[in-house]
C-alpha cells in the first residue's frame, strides 16, 4: 500500500498559487472480472493491469494534479474465481486489497452472504483503513460499521476533500450485516461532521446506487444546502450502465457500467478558492451525449470510458508495454493465474457447438433462455425433465406422459453469454455465477399456471389477491424497483394451455412463494420438490455429457 500515502498530500507549498486538476480514475460492478475477458479479447486487462494503470497514472500525473481512484462496489458473484469453492468472493477481495484504491464502497453483491460479509469485515476493510467507506453497513449485533461513512483527503495549503460512500437500501437478507436506509443514515451525526469539514474544494461521493435513482437526489440536496456551489461528484454503479449526467453546475454523476469492461476516467479543475457562486440549479437529471458536461465548467469537466485494453490503458497514459509491469501488478497476475490453476478453472468441460446469447429473447434459436428451457432441463428429450428423473423424484414414470412442457424460472437472469468452442468450467461460472439450488412443482395444469402468473398481490405473508410476480423470489427491493423482477423471469417457449400440465424449476425461496400463491389457487394441490443441484450443476452436468469435444 505504498502508494495511498503519496496520493493525497499531492501538493507542497511551491504549488499553491497554481489551481488544482482533480482527475479520478472509477471502477464500479466488477463482478470478479479480474483476469481479462477470454471471449472478448480487446478487454484483455486483468487487475495487475489494473494495479500498473492507476499506479502510473498516479505517478505522471501533472504538477497541479491530484488522481484517485474509486471503486462503487459489486465487486464480487460473477465469474468462477469469486464463487468457486463456496468461497463467497473471498478469492476476488484478497487479490483487489492490493488495488490502490482511495476510496471503496460495497454493493448488495458483496453482502449477499455472510461469508462475504465477514471477509470484508476481518479482511478486506481494514487493509483500507478509512478509504473504506462502508458507514451505512452496521456489523451484526456490534455497533461496529464496515468502515468510515466518510473521509477526508487532505491537499495540503490547498484545502480538502470530502469522499463519502453511500449505498442504496439494500434489504437485510443475512443475519451478519444490516444497512442504514439513505434517509435515516443522512440524519446521523456524521454528517454534520462531514458538512463541517473545512476548506472542502470537492466532494465525491462513491455510490452503489443507480445513476437516475431518487437517492441522488435527496443526497445531493442535503449537500447542497451546506455547499451551495462546491464540485460534488456522484460515482455511481448498481445499474451496470455505462452513463454520464449533469446534476447542476457543479454537480456531476459518472457510472462505467460492468464487468470491468471500461473504466471511468474523470478530469476537472477545481474552482479558485476564492469563488463564492452561489446560484443552486438544481436541474432535472439528463443524459449528456459526448464528452464534455454541459454547464458553467464545460471546458474542464472532461470525462471519458476507458475499455481495458491494455494497448489502451498505456496510451492513455502515454506509455507502451516497456515499463508497463510493476512487480506488484506481477505479483498480482502470478497469484491470480496460481488460484485460477489451484480451483481447475481453466479446466475444459466440454465443447459448446454454438455461441448462446444471453441478451437474445427467449424466441430466438441462439437464446441461453431457450437452451436451457427446451434442451438442458428436459435433457433426454423426452417429456419429463431429465433432472427430475435423475433425482429420484420421479417414480417409475408415473407422471411422465401427463408433463409435457418444461418451464424453468430463473432468479437472476443468466449474467454471461455461453460462447462456442471449448468450455472452461470457469465460462460455466460467468455464466451462471448464483448457481441457485433448483425446486420444482410437477404438473401444474395450465390454468393454475397462467392464474399464477397473473396474479397481483402485496409483499405480505398472506397476499389478498395473491402475490404478484415480483413477490416470487424477491432478492431486494432495489432489484424489484429495477424490473429485474418481471415477466421475463417466467421463461417458456410454449404456449400454455389450460388443460396440459406444466413443470416449473425454481430456486428455493421462488418455489416457495409460487407454491404459497398456488396453495389460494388451488389448495393442497401442489408440493415443492428439490432436485439436490444447483443450476450450474445441471447445465454443467450437460455439458459433460451431451457436448463433447
Ligand atoms: C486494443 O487497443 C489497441 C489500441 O487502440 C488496438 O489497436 C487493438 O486492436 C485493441 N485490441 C483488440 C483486440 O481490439
Ligand atoms: C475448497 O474447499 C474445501 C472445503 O472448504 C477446502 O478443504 C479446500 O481446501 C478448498 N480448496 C481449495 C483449492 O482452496
Ligand atoms: C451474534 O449474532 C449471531 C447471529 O445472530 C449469534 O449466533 C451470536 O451468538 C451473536 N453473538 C453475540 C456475542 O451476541
Ligand atoms: C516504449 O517506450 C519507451 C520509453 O518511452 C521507449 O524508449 C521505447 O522505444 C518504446 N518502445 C516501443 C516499442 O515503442
Amino acid at each position: 500500500m505504498l502508494l495511498s500515502t503519496i496520493l493525497v498530500l499531492f501538493c507542497s507549498d511551491t504549488c499553491q498559487s497554481a489551481t488544482p486538476t482533480l482527475t479520478i480514475l472509477h471502477t464500479s460492478d466488477i463482478h470478479g472480472w479480474i483476469y481479462g475477458h477470454r471471449h472478448e479479447p480487446a478487454r484483455n486487462a486483468d487487475a495487475g493491469d489494473l494495479y500498473n494503470f492507476i499506479y502510473h497514472r498516479k505517478m505522471r500525473r501533472s504538477p497541479n494534479e491530484i488522481v484517485l481512484a474509486f471503486d462503487s462496489g459489486d465487486m464480487i458473484e460473477g465469474t468462477g474465481l469469486g464463487e468457486v469453492n463456496d468461497s463467497r468472493g473471498a478469492e476476488i477481495f484478497n487479490i483487489m486489497k492490493d488495488i490502490p484504491y482511495d476510496g471503496l464502497m460495497f454493493g448488495n453483491h458483496d453482502i449477499k452472504y455472510d461469508k462475504s460479509v465477514d471477509h470484508l469485515f476481518n479482511s478486506f476493510a481494514p487493509v483500507f483503513g478509512e478509504r473504506y467507506l462502508g458507514g451505512q453497513g452496521v456489523y451484526y449485533n456490534s455497533s461496529k460499521t464496515l468502515g468510515n461513512p466518510f473521509n477526508v483527503l487532505s491537499l495540503g495549503t490547498e484545502g480538502n476533500i470530502l469522499v463519502i460512500g453511500f449505498t442504496y437500501n439494500i434489504a437485510n437478507v443475512q443475519t451478519h450485516i444490516k444497512v442504514t436506509g439513505v434517509s435515516a443514515y443522512l440524519k446521523l451525526p456524521w454528517f454534520a461532521q462531514a458538512m463541517a469539514v473545512p476548506n472542502v474544494r470537492a466532494i465525491i461521493c462513491v455510490c452503489h446506487i443507480g445513476s437516475d435513482h431518487t437517492h441522488l437526489d435527496n443526497i445531493h440536496g442535503k449537500i447542497r444546502s451546506h455547499h451551495p456551489s462546491t464540485p460534488v461528484v456522484f460515482l455511481t454503479g448498481h445499474t451496470h450502465t455505462e452513463r454520464t449526467m449533469d446534476l447542476d453546475e457543479e454537480g456531476f454523476i459518472m457510472e462505467p457500467g460492468r464487468y470491468f469492461n471500461k473504466i471511468g476516467v474523470m478530469s476537472f479543475t477545481l474552482p479558485p478558492k476564492t469563488t463564492k457562486r452561489t446560484k443552486t440549479n438544481f436541474a432535472k437529471l439528463e443524459e449528456v451525449n459526448g464528452g464534455l458536461v454541459s454547464g458553467i465548467d464545460k471546458s474542464t469537466f472532461n470525462h471519458k470510458y476507458l475499455e481495458t485494453n491494455v494497448t489502451k490503458m498505456q496510451n492513455e497514459i502515454g506509455m507502451n508495454s516497456t515499463a508497463w509491469m510493476t512487480t506488484m501488478g506481477a505479483r498480482i497476475r502470478a497469484n491470480l493465474q496460481s488460484r485460477l490453476r489451484t480451483f481447475g478453472l481453466l479446466n475444459q468441460i466440454g465443447c459448446s457447438p454454438q455461441t448462446y446469447s444471453n441478451s437474445a429473447y427467449a424466441s430466438e434459436e441462439k437464446s441461453i433462455y431457450r437452451l436451457l428451457v427446451d434442451v438442458v432441463y428436459p435433457a433426454s428429450g423426452g417429456k419429463r425433465s431429465d433432472v427430475f428423473r435423475h433425482n429420484g423424484i420421479i417414480n417409475n414414470g408415473q407422471n411422465e406422459q401427463n408433463a409435457i412442457k418444461t418451464l424453468y424460472i430463473q432468479d437472476v437472469k443468466m449474467r454471461y453469454s455461453m460462447y462456442e468452442g471449448p468450455v472452461l468450467l470457469d465460462d460455466l461460472y460467468c455464466t451462471d455465477p448464483m448457481g441457485y439450488e433448483q425446486h420444482g412443482i410437477l404438473n401444474i395444469r395450465g390454468s393454475h399456471l397462467k392464474a399464477l402468473w397473473e396474479s397481483e398481490g402485496s409483499k405480505s405473508s398472506t397476499p389478498k389477491k395473491g402475490p404478484s410476480l415480483a413477490y416470487l423470489g424477491v432478492e431486494d427491493d432495489e432489484e424489484a424497483l429495477d424490473g429485474n423482477f418481471n415477466d421475463d423471469r417466467w421463461l417458456t417457449t410454449c404456449d400454455i394451455v389450460d388443460s396440459e400440465v406444466y413443470d416449473l424449476f425454481m430456486p428455493n425461496n421462488v418455489a416457495a412463494q409460487a407454491k404459497k400463491i398456488l396453495d389460494i389457487i388451488a389448495p393442497g394441490v401442489y408440493s415443492v420438490q428439490t432436485t439436490g443441484m444447483t443450476s450450474r450443476q445441471i447445465f454443467q452436468k450437460f455439458i459433460q455429457t451431451h457436448w463433447k469435444c
